[in-house]
């Protein structure tokens, strides 16, 4: 690309000598921009095929977590469990439910329960297949039920297409709500503002942060339901945490409360 914008810009300079050979050099910046969008293309499903077979394995300190980048979105899917062949949560399908479901077969595990931070459609569309197939339930918290109903306010409707609404969940949960599989025991953690039932799900020194709080960010309170205020009294219970607990969040890398405290402007004024 940037060879593309190189030759677009500098053929207007060229000498007339060389400009009477313009129609000779015009293919050339088409050419060129063929060549770089193909190869921007070739790399980006690369990059896809190799996330998928050299996913992260990250770690509690007693529990494997398999992070995942899904859909379009690149939105973080998780596989938590103790050990291979036992129980696990799936956090956020938000999408290739088929690839997962793969991933889930291949760890030998048994989806015990999907776990929702909240309603998005991002964070949501491969629930419905992902039940189906493995017959687990789905818990989330109450507020943000309505959203699997409305694809107005998850925003299925515009932005994925999605006209009908999801099987309702199974379990409604509650801030200090505690969510067990095989070996995992996490703590629901209520923290409303990016959406009215946005839920993080910590414990054994990791905290799963969804939309709530990225590296460097926090979710957006522009969309259906999001609440400013709210989000800045939810985000001074991080500081409750010890420094080293780690954050796994809906979008983009995993950090720590501590670099979060230090550097992340909404957490640190
Ligand atoms: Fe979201």
């Amino acid at each position: 690309m940037y060879l593309y914008v190189l030759i677009c810009t500098i053929i207007p300079f060229l000498p007339d000598t060389v400009k009477g050979k313009q129609r000779i050099l015009f293919p050339l910046p088409v050419i060129c921009k063929s060549v770089c969008l193909s190869a921007i293309c070739i790399s980006r499903s690369f990059l896809d095929f190799f996330s998928w077979v050299c996913y992260p394995v990250l770690r509690g300190e007693n529990m494997k977590i398999l992070q995942f980048a899904l859909g379009g979105n690149k939105t973080n899917g998780y596989l938590v469990f103790q050990e291979d062949g036992g129980e696990c949560f799936v956090i956020d399908p938000g999408a290739e439910a088929q690839k997962l479901y793969e991933k889930i077969q291949a760890h030998s595990l048994r989806v015990k329960e999907i776990l929702l931070t909240h309603g998005h459609f991002d964070h949501i569309m491969a629930v419905d297949e992902l039940r189906n197939v493995t017959g687990a339930g789905l818990a989330m918290h109450a507020s943000d039920a309505c959203m699997l109903q409305d694809g107005q306010k998850s925003y299925a409707l515009p932005f994925a297409g999605r006209q009908a609404p999801f099987h309702p969940p199974s379990r409604l949960l509650q801030d200090g709500d505690k969510v067990s599989c095989e070996g995992v025991t996490l703590t629901v953690m209520h923290t409303p503002g990016h959406t009215p039932g946005s839920v993080c799900y910590g414990g054994d020194g990791v905290i799963f942060t969804g939309d709530t709080l990225f590296a460097g960010s926090v979710g957006r309170c522009d969309l259906w339901g999001g609440d400013e205020d709210a989000l800045i009294n939810s985000l001074s219970r991080f500081h409750a945490f010890p420094a080293e607990t780690r954050l796994y969040p809906g979008h983009g890398s995993s950090t720590s409360i501590g670099k979060e405290i230090r550097t992340n402007p909404f957490l640190c004024r």
